[in-house]
């Protein structure tokens, strides 16, 4: 057996490797050719440090001095002490070129179809190649040449990492790149490259309960965690994702979300209409509008935030105003392309 382990760096790469039960994680990672900075490999100078961000582990001897209480109970480690017991992600204070190694990979995927879910939205699906899968973390992101083009896009994978099938959201712009090409160009067997996996967005260890807050197509990173909490049964503690999106019709994947109430323990989520029409029985406004739960408490808990930037700075003030300071808070505002 073999644990799966992602380690992310402060460039925003991430690298895997495959670590054996018990198997100190400096060695693995040296064994796939990731080469930590290290220098006594005693647990004394403190170099290899990371912290652990979900997953189990043990550590062998830590000097008092490499790292106090406090940053044991903040998950630090050593890499040279690292026992890893469960699929893991750690994450490192430093670019991935200081471990020499590019950190993403480049992968032809086939067109397996394009579903238009809403008026300007669609998902497409590609298959990667061989018997091999992608390694990503849920909640990062893939570059996606658009063929014929030298123009690349970036997409949030809407789907658990080790399928064979890719998914991603994607907002059709009346007259953008991607767009164009899967309204009239796009069929089944068309090749894609892309480079992943990308961004610091992503699902951390789950230690309290969990608020996700999508606008618009920002939902794709949702999916990815859903649909990997979902093969859990669930985090173990509440998660209620937010969706804002502009009209009724913008809204999309509401079946698959839904599921998601069956198949992820104390799931909800609330759709927010910015722009609604007399029918609609729902929450309107902003997400901000219908925060005031979170507003009245210490409650600790991990805020999500995926979408376009005037969403995510929104949120950003309404959490600076609250006064909340109990939130731990990971963001993922889009890069704004009309083309
Ligand atoms: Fe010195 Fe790990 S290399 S503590």
């Amino acid at each position: 057996m073999m644990y799966k382990v992602a380690l992310n760096f402060a460039d925003g790469k991430t690298l895997f490797c495959p670590v054996l039960p018990n198997e100190i994680l400096l060695d693995a990672a040296l064994k796939s050719g990731i080469k930590i900075p290290l220098d006594c490999r005693e647990g004394v100078c403190a170099t290899c440090q990371g912290r652990c961000e979900s997953g189990s582990y043990t550590q062998d001897y830590v000097d008092e001095e490499a790292l106090s209480e406090q940053d044991l109970a903040e998950r630090r480690i050593l890499s040279c002490q690292t026992r890893v017991q469960s699929d893991a992600s750690f994450y490192f204070d430093f670019d991935s070129s200081l471990c020499n190694s590019e950190g993403t990979t480049e992968i032809i995927t086939t067109v397996k179809e394009v579903v238009h879910v809403s008026a300007g939205t669609a998902i497409l699906r590609t298959t990667v190649e061989g018997d091999t899968s992608l390694n990503y973390l849920p909640g990062q992101y893939a570059r996606l040449q658009i063929p014929g083009t030298e123009h690349r896009r970036s997409y949030s994978f809407a789907c658990a990492p080790g399928t064979q099938t890719l998914e991603f959201l994607v907002r059709l712009l009346p007259d953008g790149v991607m767009s164009n090409y899967l309204r009239e160009h796009c069929k089944p067997g068309d090749t894609i490259a892309m480079e992943a996996p990308l961004g610091a967005f992503y699902l951390r260890h789950i230690d309290r309960p969990i608020v996700m807050m999508a606008g618009g197509t920002g939902l794709s990173a949702f999916l990815g965690m859903l649909d990997q909490l979902a093969e859990k049964g669930g985090a173990g503690f509440p998660v209620h994702l937010y969706y804002g999106v502009r009209t009724e019709q913008d809204l999309c994947e509401l079946p698959r979300l839904a599921a998601y109430t069956r198949t992820v323990e104390k799931f909800e989520f609330t759709p927010v209409l910015s722009e609604s029409d007399g029918d609609w029985q729902g929450k309107c406004g902003f997400i901000t509008d219908h925060l005031a739960l979170y507003e009245a408490t210490d409650m600790p808990f991990d805020m999500y935030i995926c979408g376009p930037p005037p969403m995510v700075e929104s949120i950003k003030q309404w959490h600076q105003k609250s006064g909340q300071t109990s939130a731990r808070i990971y963001l993922e505002k889009f890069t704004e392309s009309n083309t």
